[in-house]
């Protein structure tokens, strides 16, 4: 069985959005496990544009939650996590600018400092994934560097269609595979939707998909008609 991490970033963006304490993210977990989520991912930017310190800190006092700390290997999200100790962290690449996660870390290029990173993490107890590309050379260097987790960043696959897309899908089957072999644990997420999710859950090395734009949008419409009918029952003289 795929373990699905709900990542509850979104739930996080309406909130700040308004400046408002609704919705609470950390309230969305218990959905999320009664649905069959295995696992809750949440990222703590460097901007805090969505998750702020206070919803992390929450988090990782949830007895028993598997909680998956996305961040980027800063000094301070370091020393965050440490401090937090949830079970799992995937360190990830952070713009300023960019929207959302664009592409995967570069770790062959920033081998020292990520590795000092997994050796901090790890010596915390937590298991660190490194969030790639489908490249050989970065998959290698993660497992040099120690990390026992990679996350295939699946982002360009969602975003091609055609063959680009089929020749993205065997990238990261590949990738899958020599991570395999390496003895890495394999995850996968970025971009996924109900309809791209099955052809990554046919490679069977993935473990885990982390997924949260598309399942935050999917769950508005599932949710819309129920609230307005509750907010017509309030509306009486
Ligand atoms: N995995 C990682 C490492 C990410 O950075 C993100 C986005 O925050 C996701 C998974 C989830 O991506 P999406 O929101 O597109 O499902």
């Amino acid at each position: 069985m795929i373990n699905l991490g709900v990542n509850i970033d979104h739930i996080a963006t309406v909130r700040q959005a308004r400046g408002t304490a609704y919705p609470d993210p950390v309230a969305a977990v218990a959905l999320c496990l009664a649905g069959g989520a295995g696992s809750i991912t949440a990222h703590l930017r460097e901007d805090r544009r969505h998750i702020q310190d206070h919803d992390m800190e929450r988090l990782a006092a949830m007895p028993g939650l598997h909680l998956n700390m996305e961040m980027g290997a800063t000094d301070e999200m370091v020393a965050i996590c440490e401090r937090l100790r949830p079970l799992a962290c995937c360190l990830v690449p952070e713009k300023r600018e960019e929207l959302t996660t664009e592409g995967g870390l570069d770790v062959v290029a920033h081998k020292v400092r990520l590795a000092a990173a997994v050796k901090r993490l790890t010596a915390a107890g937590i298991r660190v994934s490194m969030f790639i590309d489908p490249i050989p050379e970065q998959i290698r260097a993660s497992h040099e560097i120690g990390a026992p987790v990679i996350e295939l960043h699946t982002g360009h696959y969602a975003n091609y269609s055609g063959e680009q897309q089929a020749l993205e899908l065997a990238a990261l089957a590949k990738g899958a595979k020599l991570a395999g072999e390496l003895g890495l644990i394999v995850h996968a997420g970025h971009g996924l939707t109900i309809e791209n999710t099955p052809a990554i859950c046919a490679i069977p090395e993935i473990e885990e998909l982390n997924i949260g734009h598309a399942i935050v949008a999917d769950a508005i419409f599932k949710g819309l008609e129920q609230s307005v009918i509750d907010f017509r029952a309030v509306m009486v003289r």
